[in-house]
């Protein structure tokens, strides 16, 4: 081959490899966008729970749906305190590090979740040596000592922490957790407190559920007003929102997010799911075999006229959400499979669940392209 030939050969090498390039780049190939971090880029964050399977990389085709599809990630378990902090003098940071190195690894916002809660933490952070109710003061310094070291190791590394996690009750009054019982109402200013020492460029968020019924609603006001006046740094609220097919309405999704933002924080959607399911009174238990059929309808999967009902409530949300795009900074999905979801267990065990986007093999169900969709309906910051 000689140098002309040579060269016309490299320059159309060049060419084919520029147009490939511009094929699979989102400014080119993208009329409509085809995953979910792309859609949203300029409005929020899109995130999902991740459990050890998942962040350890088990599966290649789950970790390439999840790092193309999602921007943001939260441990669903790892960093809780049983989980971390297992024993007085022990911490077990050996799941959360490879969680904090997998987000790292796909340039991915990492979330800790989650500091102060009244589930999920060992009975011995209450108690003395010999069992008996520890002080005020020996409580708050074993607090203290817990989100030191805990946000410290990952300074820097994880953007924001879901500082307290569910102080309500329903009716809007602060939950009779051993926090309160021992500390008193400071418990959470003292929690922001000693965050923001550990780690102060760290987002600090209160995340809670159910805050869109009224009385909820009024109490997390009232508490993050509460902390605003007592100093502390409160970046956002969480609203989990494990939401149902019917319940809350859009006007309650909506005007909560307005009540935050009035607080003049912005607001992060932390656990979204939508449970498809029937409730039935009281929780947990085995199904009998008479219950079963009733309460769990879809476990040959979910009819056409329900994929389609779950596009429609996602869609909804979804269009509240990019509303408030100024004010949401994220939206985390609790799981990225049907296989995974927590729902599957709650309240009632061994159901077949299908509250999120993908099912059980992680194909996208029609609730993807519809909250893909919205993008283009309510549009899209520019
Ligand atoms: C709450 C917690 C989460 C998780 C879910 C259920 O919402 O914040 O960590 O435990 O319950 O899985």
């Amino acid at each position: 081959m000689d140098r002309t030939s040579k060269a016309t050969r490299s320059a159309l090498l060049t060419l084919a490899g520029t147009l490939l390039a511009m094929l699979a780049s989102p400014a080119v190939s993208q009329e409509r966008p085809t995953t979910l971090k792309q859609a949203f880029e300029s409005a929020f964050l899109v995130g999902a729970a991740l459990n050890p399977e998942q962040f350890y990389e088990r599966n290649p085709a789950e970790v390439a749906l999840i790092t193309s599809q999602f921007s943001a990630i939260t441990p669903e378990n790892n960093l809780k305190w049983e989980r971390v902090h297992p024993q007085p003098d022990s911490f077990d940071f050996s799941a959360a590090d490879r969680y904090v190195e997998f987000g790292e690894k796909h340039g991915m916002f990492i979330v800790g979740h989650t500091l102060v809660w009244h589930s999920q933490v060992p009975a011995w952070v209450f108690q003395d040596g010999a069992g008996q109710p520890l002080s005020r003061e020996a409580l708050l310094e074993r607090m203290r000592q817990h989100i030191h070291t805990v946000v410290g190791r990952y300074r820097g590394r994880i953007k924001g922490w879901d500082v307290v996690n569910e102080a309500l009750n329903e009716d809007g009054t602060l939950r009779q957790s051993r926090w309160l019982q021992i500390i008193g109402e400071d418990y959470l200013v003292k929690a922001f407190e000693f965050a923001r020492e550990a780690d102060p460029n760290a987002e600090l968020y209160y995340n809670d559920y159910s805050l869109e019924n009224a009385p909820k609603r009024a109490g997390a006001v009232a508490l993050i007003r509460k902390l605003q006046q007592a100093g502390a740094k409160v970046t956002a609220i969480g609203t989990q929102s494990h939401v149902r097919m019917e319940w809350p309405t859009v006007a309650q999704a909506d005007s909560t997010i307005q009540a935050f933002a009035d607080l003049g924080i912005k607001v992060a959607v932390t656990e979204l799911d939508v449970d498809v399911l029937p409730r039935r009174e009281g929780r947990g238990g085995e199904l009998t075999a008479a219950a079963r059929d009733s309460l769990d309808p879809y476990r040959a999967g979910l009819p056409d006229r329900m994929q389609q009902a779950l596009a429609r409530r996602y869609a909804d949300l979804f269009g509240v959400y990019l509303k408030h795009q100024d004010v949401i900074t994220r939206v985390t999905f609790w799981g990225v499979t049907d296989q995974q979801s927590w729902l599957n267990g709650f309240p009632t065990r061994g159901r077949t669940n299908h509250p999120l986007l993908f099912d059980r093999a992680g194909r996208p169900k029609p609730a993807l392209a519809a909250v893909l969709a919205t993008t283009r309906t309510r549009g899209n910051r520019p």
